[in-house]
């Protein structure tokens, strides 16, 4: 789909949809067609609710073809990101009908730069579909081939194709099944993404995790007939910066997690396919970053693996080293996320990371706390954390802070290691954070468990289902206002 600045006078556009958006109450001020859409309103066909859409045909005084008014909700509730979602459901809606070039009229209650890379974040993040294994010839025969912005800065337009381009790149390598992208496929796709724009790229395998020892990672690699992979990206700005600052971006990359031999039951084990979900995020933010320039050194680093129940498998009560040199009595083999993840955050901290940023599918907990809706958020940081939660919601990504009361950390304590892998199941997405917080020490830390966030599973009016590209934003945003 191409994106375009449309700078004609909106009666001259020629499109085949001009879509205006209509508050509950109204439409802006200056708005075409005022008595049709006027008309439209009496009657009670249309009331501005979120997301509703009414659609004319032939509008009088315009060279559109078709004159969309999309409900925007109440007027003092409009922001970027409601905006972001109707620009997306406008497209789906339109889409499905057939519509092949759309207008989007910011007026100037809506054309400042964060409302214009919005409009266009939601146009491209609802042109993706899950169907790529789909081999119906007319899949495809429903295309917006043209979204038009009229209003609005050409670099704003840029940043919003730059963003959601880089969100859909994840969502794309989440949605992948798992004997498509293993851990070395998943390394493959970095390498090729980081070619392309730039970006530096170093893939440690198996025998130097080993040399390093990575006992944690591998211990969970071992089941696999799989090999691991330890996934670096870099990226550095061009002039050099002011401060040390170093931000390090973790993400978990289990290709597939059956739980190893504390095996999962069969009844929705298909969706663990989407456990490289963080490590998805950062390879986008990474994209993202390398265009957008921000003014601090960023390295992202994904510990691949795939937690199988192979002959080799680790077994419950084993006890492995970590690259920390801590020791970990592994109770429960499906709790492998924080037995990889440790061993990549020891790893940022050796190579010069100052603050960390982790995102993780962790736990089922923390879908039972805070569901499809919130990312959960632990730290040791409060500052840091506060700043990345106000971040994340300029980019419409929700995100709640869990506590991290001391009490919890004993729940993790072992007779035989120095900390065994899991707390059992009062408060499970929180002792999980504590198993990270050990081994990160006192570099500031902001641990993000999207478990429930990484996967829609129903599509959204302006998302289709499956991988949700949740934290990319948040990530490209966070260095960009360091
Ligand atoms: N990948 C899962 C967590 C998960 C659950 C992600 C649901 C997405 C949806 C993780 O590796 C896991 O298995 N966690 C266990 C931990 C337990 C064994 C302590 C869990 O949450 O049940
Ligand atoms: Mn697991
Ligand atoms: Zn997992």
């Amino acid at each position: 789909m191409e994106i375009k600045r449309e700078a004609r006078p909106i009666a001259e556009v020629e499109t085949d949809a001009l879509v205006v958006i209509g508050w509950e109450g109204g439409p802006p001020q200056g708005t075409p067609a005022a008595e049709a859409i006027q008309e439209l309103y009496d009657s009670g066909e249309f009331t501005g609710k979120s997301l509703e859409i009414s659609i004319l045909h032939h509008p009088a005084g315009l060279k559109a073809k078709r004159l969309v008014l999309a409900g925007a909700g109440k007027k003092d509730r409009f922001d970027a990101s409601e905006l972001r979602k109707l620009s997306g459901a406008v497209l789906r809606s339109l889409k499905s009908k057939g519509v092949r070039s759309i207008t989007l009229a910011l007026d100037n209650s809506s054309d400042a730069d964060d409302f214009t890379a919005a409009a266009v974040e939601g146009a491209i993040l609802a042109t993706l579909e899950p169907d790529r294994y789909k081999t119906d010839p007319k899949k495809n025969e429903k295309q917006v081939d043209t979204f038009s912005v009229l209003g609005g800065s050409q670099s704003a337009i840029d940043r919003g194709r730059i963003i959601a381009e880089a969100q859909n790149f994840t969502r794309t390598l989440a949605n992948e099944p798992s004997n498509v992208l293993t851990p070395l496929k998943l390394a493959e796709a970095a390498r090729q993404m980081a070619a392309e724009f730039s970006l530096d790229c170093e893939v440690l395998e198996q025998d130097r995790m080993r040399q390093l020892g990575m006992g944690a990672l591998l211990g969970v690699a071992q089941g696999s007939a799989e090999p691991p992979a330890l996934i670096i990206l870099r990226y550095q700005p061009a002039t050099a910066p002011a401060s040390k600052d170093h931000l390090g971006l973790i993400g978990k990359g289990v290709t597939f997690d059956t739980g190893g031999i504390s095996i999962k039951p069969a009844e929705g084990m298909e969706k663990m396919r989407y456990d490289m979900a963080g490590g998805a995020a950062m390879l986008g933010a990474m994209r993202a970053i390398s265009q957008l320039k921000p003014a601090i050194p960023v390295t992202a680093l994904i510990p691949a693996v795939e937690n199988m129940p192979g002959s080799k498998a680790q077994r419950p009560g084993d006890i492995v080293t970590s690259l920390s040199g801590k020791t970990v009595e592994v109770l429960n083999t499906d709790a492998e996320g924080r037995l990889i993840l440790i061993d990549a955050l020891t790893y940022a901290q050796r190579i010069g990371c100052t603050h960390l940023v982790d995102a993780a599918t962790l736990t089922g907990s923390i879908v039972v706390a805070l569901g499809a809706v919130n990312i959960g958020a632990f730290t040791n940081n409060q500052p840091f954390v506060d700043k990345l939660i106000g971040v994340a919601k300029s980019e419409g990504e929700k995100v709640w802070q869990m506590p991290m009361d001391e009490e919890y950390k004993e729940a993790l304590k072992s007779s035989f290691a120095d900390l065994h892998n899991i707390g059992g199941r009062p408060a499970g997405s929180i002792t999980a954070a504590w198993f990270i917080g050990e081994f990160v020490g006192d570099t500031p830390w902001v641990h993000l468990d999207i478990a429930g966030t990484a996967w829609l599973d129903d599509a959204k009016p302006y998302m289709a289902k499956g991988a949700s590209g949740v934290g990319v934003r948040t990530f490209v945003k966070l260095a960009e206002s360091w």
